[in-house]
């Protein structure tokens, strides 16, 4: 999961890149590089550290050139060292890589490169192999040095004797590229390309691009010229920005009011949902006997709401798996298990290798995905995309709850097709769905009280999360926030199983989130709590606005969330849980939209 950028034209090849990447920095920000062609050679700037470091670097060696290629790394192959910075060069060729050589060791050894290499990594070994192949024909040494590699990879090359040229190929990782006033441009995801234009295109695996000033060829590996079929950006491009927000990550829990109308709106027709723009079929909900959901992270959470949806609603049985699990669990999936692969940037190796194998057992499928034309959406039968935008902070929130809004979408449709719900009953689910903009509205607008609330649990070194049933589900997402941008260790527990052991760790003051949400799982969620406050915990419980509480309790603090209809109430609650994270992150003085040793999207098994 790192950044990678390609340049070539008539601009300042050194600030387009090093723009790009400050774009790009949230795939992976240990170290970052770039390489300027001139002269019959590359001339490299690279080292650990951000952007920024990179930015002086230049400043210091002063680059020169209008045809460059740069990368942002999150190591995978080899420490955190200058020397594992990219760009990588060996003999006349430089380059850039996105992914994992798997069979880096026995290229090494069959090409000889024992005390040749400068790095640790498998990247070099590529530019190696690469050398080896080239006798001045760049498409033939791209060809039989791709034959070679097994793995994943996002290559971009530049050969010493190829002035202004920029080759590309690609296996699993994403490469989009396209042509600007005046050049062309290459990049892992079209964040750092909107910028120069809105038109742009996905490389498909084994094929091979020639970016040159004046355009861009493509070939497949055997040679022939292949068509391009261009994309266009459908969000509103001033969008990528920070937008005034001191982080992504505060714009975008801003933006989820919006973004979920826009999800929504798309696909209710008369108050009744409708997938028709995405040519699903009715059969495709109203034939399968079961549900997998492969997804990981936040995508994965959303999949378990989707679940207590579906078989609350629907009658069927939903599973949801940890993608990384996936195939190595003996899956039981066939054509008549709908598989539904979520992801936000449809760029995760684990979901689209879970939804590839699914496939193969003959599951219909749908992806719920963020980013238009990525790997995932174009793996599967039918996609559903979430209108979020770009969704920068390595944090997910409003991707997350745009997945759920299309998960309500595919509820609702589901018992559509299988006749199972009247139009009135239909209407009033659809009715209450679009009120959720709304009601979130109303929630950013104590955002300072959650401040506060946030600031209970600043200095905690373990937070507990406890609730049941869906709630349970609503705090797996809320405690991988928490954990993810303030590194306080945080576990979300189902209540009923605390007294199973985990409720030995609450001790005096030991700071615990509660959710209670659901009118059936009210009682016992209470005495739950019940249980761990004659232990000592300080609680903070979330619950609906217009619930009553015994006087006698002894609430360290509550607050109290708009009321929406029980299947609904995640959306609130995961807004207020977002904003703790957040503010607890922010008061911490971390970098909120880049946590450490993470990367915005994983593209490593
Ligand atoms: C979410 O906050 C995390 N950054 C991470 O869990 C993420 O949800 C996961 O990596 C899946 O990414 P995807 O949705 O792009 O597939």
């Amino acid at each position: 999961m790192c950044g990678i950028i390609g340049y070539t034209g008539k601009g300042r090849a050194e600030k387009i890149m090093l723009d790009a990447l400050e774009l790009l920095e949230y795939r992976g920000y240990d170290s970052a590089g770039i390489a300027l062609l001139k002269g019959g050679s590359a001339q490299i700037v690279k080292g650990t550290g951000r952007v920024r470091d990179l930015r002086k670097l230049c400043a210091d060696q002063k680059p020169e050139g209008t045809c460059g290629i740069g990368h942002t790394r999150w190591a995978t192959h080899g420490g955190v060292c200058d020397a594992n910075a990219h760009p990588h060069r060996f003999g006349h060729i430089t380059l850039i890589h996105n992914g994992i050589i798997e069979n880096y060791r026995e290229l090494t050894e069959k090409y000889g490169l024992e005390g040749r290499l400068k790095s640790e990594t498998d990247s070099e070994v590529a530019a190696a192999v690469l050398e080896h192949f080239y006798t001045g024909d760049p498409y033939s040494a791209i060809r039989r040095t791709v034959l070679k590699l097994k793995g994943t990879f996002a290559l971009a090359i530049m050969f010493d004797d190829q002035p202004d040229k920029i080759f590309a190929v690609r296996n699993v990782s994403p490469i989009v590229a396209a042509v600007t006033p005046g050049g062309a441009i290459l990049s892992s995801d079209v964040a750092a390309i909107v910028p120069y234009t809105a038109v742009y295109f996905v490389l498909p695996e084994f094929h091979v691009a020639c970016l040159k000033p004046d355009g861009i060829e493509m070939y497949d590996l055997s040679g022939d010229r292949e068509e391009i079929e261009w994309l266009k950006v459908d969000w509103d491009v001033t969008r990528s920005g920070k937008g005034g927000y001191p982080f992504y990550m505060e714009k975008e829990i801003m933006e989820q009011p919006q973004v979920i109308e826009e999800t929504i709106r798309p696909r209710i027709k008369d108050n009744m949902p409708d997938f028709s723009s995405e040519g699903i079929p009715d059969k495709v909900f109203s034939a399968c006997q079961r549900i997998c959901v492969i997804a990981c992270g936040t995508a994965m959470h959303a999949g378990l709401v989707g679940k207590s949806l579906i078989q609350a609603m629907i009658g069927i049985h939903v599973d949801v798996v940890m993608a990384s699990e996936f195939m190595y669990n003996d899956p039981v999936v066939d054509k008549d298990t709908l598989v539904i692969a979520i992801s936000q940037s449809g760029e995760t190796i684990d979901t689209l290798e879970a939804l590839k194998f699914a496939r193969k057992c003959g599951s219909p499928s749908i992806s719920i995905v963020n980013v238009k034309g990525a790997s995932i959406a174009r793996e599967s039968e039918y996609v559903i995309y979430t209108n979020a935008g770009p969704e920068i902070a390595v944090a997910s929130t409003k991707a997350y709850t745009t997945q759920l809004a299309v998960l309500y979408l595919v509820t609702a449709r589901m018992a559509v097709a299988r006749g199972l719900w009247g139009s009135e009953k239909i209407r009033n689910f659809i009715k209450e769905l679009l009120r959720v903009p709304e009601v979130m509205k109303k929630i950013l607008d104590t955002k300072d009280e959650i401040h506060r609330l946030a600031g209970t649990i600043l200095n905690a070194r373990d937070v507990f999360m406890i609730g049941r049933g869906l709630d349970y589900s609503i705090l797996l997402e809320g405690s991988l926030k928490l954990k993810e941008v303030s590194y306080i260790h945080s576990e979300a527990y189902a209540s009923g199983e605390l007294k199973h052991g985990t409720i030995a760790l609450i001790t005096e003051d030991t700071p615990v989130i509660a959710v209670v949400t659901q009118e059936k799982l009210k009682s016992k969620e209470l005495s739950n709590i019940r249980e761990v406050q004659s232990r000592g915990a300080r609680v903070l419980l979330l619950i609906k606005e217009n619930e009553t509480l015994d006087e006698g309790e002894k609430w360290s603090c509550i607050y109290r969330l708009p009321q929406m209809e029980d299947p609904f109430m995640v959306m609130p609650a995961s807004i207020v849980l977002q904003l703790i994270a957040y503010y607890v992150s922010l008061d911490k003085g971390l970098d909120v939209d880049k946590p450490r040793n993470l990367a915005k999207v994983v593209t490593v098994e």
